[in-house]
């Protein structure tokens, strides 16, 4: 699962899951450029994954366009 944010005008794609406890990140909030999680308010920058309060660890992060309205999320192919 993909969660797909928009921000300021900008669309960002994160892992839906928290790699806390498994939480929907996209029932989460966004705020000051990232998505803070439901359940206990982890912070990951839209950005790039990045948890805020340790820049080590990541939450998977895709690259997004936006063509003719539509939106493209690009998966790596493993
Ligand atoms: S499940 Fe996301 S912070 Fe705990």
């Amino acid at each position: 699962m993909i969660a797909i944010f928009e921000s300021e005008g900008q669309y960002h794609a994160l892992d839906d899951f928290c790699p806390h406890q498994g939480a929907s990140l996209s029932a989460g909030w966004i705020h000051d450029g990232c998505v803070a999680c439901p359940w206990h308010a982890w912070r990951f920058a839209l950005s790039d994954g990045t948890w805020m309060d340790n820049p080590k660890v990541k939450t998977d992060h895709f690259e997004v366009q936006l063509r003719d309205g539509e939106i493209f999320v690009a998966i790596p192919i493993l």
